[in-house]
């Protein structure tokens, strides 16, 4: 997987439209033509709450079309608190956007995309980009409870297969979403996947077990966000594409490297990470 150049800045937006999709589950729309015109499925931005007392918190770009950008999230602690409380004509700054996204390039039929709680929030780019492009995409999507499966209808108008399972059995399959993924039928010539660490490595095995290549956007608490401060890395093998380049490695050094998460990824090909 190419890394690619960033464009990113911080951009002074507008809080367009606000909606509750679950309690304390929160859709931002925002003012960000410019954020728009260079974001890339699967990349995110670091969000300045709005009082000025609190570090910027990572959230995945939700919608990205025309001036308008969305963020969503899942009010999770003091940040997500705050953001939840702006309205239309607040303002918001924000910087992005940010790490690699997931890469679209191959042309494929069948693409299965796994999403499991807030991971939903960085998976509609991709849905759409691919459908664009002629894929067949199914979305696998886990929440704890129906009312959690936010915005899958979204999805359905977009033209994506959804296949949806409850902690609860509230709504579709009882139990993980890999499960699910597991039997998937037609198999998938390739698979994107954001969600909780658990999901992840469990798409990772599922993926290995049917020999279809997976991308994985993977969870971190981020301190910068932007490559500065090697707070958010994962081992990955040095031969990757993404591995950083420190010189004078190659002789005799680790055949595993410290990739950070936010900038080498947030997306990582399962196999090449080399997870303890
Ligand atoms: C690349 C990326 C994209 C993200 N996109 C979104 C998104 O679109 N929508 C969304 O709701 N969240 C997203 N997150 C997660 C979000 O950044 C964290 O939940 C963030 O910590 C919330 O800040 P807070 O101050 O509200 O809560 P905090 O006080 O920071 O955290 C509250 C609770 O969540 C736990 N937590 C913190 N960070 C994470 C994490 N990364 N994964 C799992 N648990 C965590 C903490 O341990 C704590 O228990 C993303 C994270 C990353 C790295
Ligand atoms: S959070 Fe600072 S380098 Fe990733």
């Amino acid at each position: 997987m190419p890394t690619l150049q960033s464009l990113a800045a911080v951009h002074s937006t507008t809080v367009l439209d606000r909606t509750e999709l679950a309690p304390g589950v929160l859709l931002l729309g925002v003012h960000a033509p410019n954020l728009v015109h260079v974001t890339r499925p699967g990349q995110f931005v670091m969000v300045i709450p709005p009082h000025g007392e609190r570090a910027a918190v990572a959230l995945g770009i939700y919608e990205a079309s025309g001036d308008r950008a969305s963020i969503m999230f899942f009010v999770a602690g003091p940040r997500t608190a705050e953001l939840a409380t702006l309205r239309p004509g607040d303002p918001l700054d924000l910087t992005g956007p940010l790490g690699n996204g997931f890469d679209l390039s191959a042309n494929v039929g069948t693409v299965a995309i796994v999403a499991g709680g807030v991971g939903i929030a960085s998976v509609l780019l991709p849905a759409q980009a691919l459908v664009a492009a002629g894929a067949a995409v199914h979305l696998y999507y886990g929440a704890r409870t129906l009312e959690l499966l936010v915005d899958k209808d979204k999805f359905a108008e977009n033209g994506v297969a959804l296949h949806c399972a409850t902690d609860d059995g509230s709504y579709g399959h009882r139990g993980y979403v890999t499960g699910l993924l597991e039997n998937a039928v037609p198999k998938p010539d390739l698979i994107l996947a954001c969600g909780p660490s658990p999901m992840l490595r469990a798409t990772a095995r599922v993926a290995e077990k049917l020999n279809v290549p997976a991308q994985l956007s993977l969870e971190e608490t981020f301190a910068c966000g932007v490559g500065g401060c090697w707070g958010c890395t994962v081992p990955l093998d040095r031969r990757s594409a993404q591995a950083p380049n420190f010189p004078g490695a190659d002789a005799g050094g680790s055949e595993i490297v410290n990739a950070r998460i936010c900038k080498e990824g947030p997306v990582f090909w399962a196999h090449e990470l080399r997870w303890q």
